[in-house]
């Protein structure tokens, strides 16, 4: 069976992560949630005070990427490709709402997303693979043979982020998970570089009343249908 790359991007919270898992898995590709990367940048600015005041401190950050280095690896107790940032498997630390509320700032640093994107290029170069994220199929591989948009109403996707953060035992709030969901969604969208962006040629899936096994139906039927 020939190998193609399958890039997913949308919303936060449509269910991008766990559909784009489960079907590398079903296909025996690769999968790269890119939205691990820059959330690890994120922990790092924040471990090393480079973000005062609700701003990230540009100048720093760019003088301190080279020292940066991310890598996934497979926990073998799990089986999953978990995220390392120099070293240290930080897949649980990224994952809270104090790095969400950070994340999309420091995504937004054009030098991050050069240095990212690059890394993402370089693990797709051999295709098989399903990469999940904001800008795969318009920038990481605008020529990635199958492009799915992913989208649903924020107090949806807010719902869902929602209960995943208080099954692990996260203290938080509905309000102030559907604030940071809308807020991500803004400077997502609005960034000068790599916005996110619905590719042309993408087939836009809205998992509003969908559960999630429904939509990796979808997602299975049209990667199938482009292998
Ligand atoms: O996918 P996830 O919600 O974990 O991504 C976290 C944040 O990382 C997004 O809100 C966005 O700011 C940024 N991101 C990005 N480009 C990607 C993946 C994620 O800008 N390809």
């Amino acid at each position: 069976m020939k190998k193609i790359t399958i890039a997913i991007d949308g919303y936060s919270s449509t269910g991008k992560s766990t559909i784009a898992k489960k079907l590398a898995k079903k296909l025996g590709y690769v999968y790269v949630d890119t939205g691990a990367m820059y959330r690890a940048v994120a922990l790092y600015c924040l471990e090393n005070h480079l973000i005062k005041e609700n701003e990230v401190l540009k100048e720093e950050l760019i003088e301190k990427l080279p020292e940066i280095e991310l890598l996934f690896k497979i926990t073998p107790q799990t089986g999953n490709a978990d995220i390392h940032l120099n070293g240290k498997n930080v897949e649980k630390d990224i994952r809270t709402l104090r790095v969400s509320n950070v994340v999309s700032m420091v995504a937004a640093v054009s030098e991050v997303r050069k240095k990212l994107v690059q890394q993402q290029q370089r693990m797709g170069a051999h295709k098989g693979l399903v990469m999940d994220g904001r800008d795969i199929g318009t920038v990481v591989f605008p020529d990635a043979e199958l492009k799915i948009f992913m989208t649903a109403s924020p107090e949806k996707r807010a719902i869902r982020r929602y209960k995943e953060l208080i099954d692990r035992g996260d203290n938080v709030i509905y309000d102030e998970v559907l604030k940071n969901v809308q807020n991500r969604d803004h400077i997502d969208s609005t960034r000068k570089d790599s916005p996110l962006r619905e590719a042309n040629d993408a087939v836009k899936i809205d998992s509003t009343n969908l559960d999630l096994e429904e939509t990796y139906k979808k997602c299975l039927q049209l990667a199938l249908h482009a292998i």
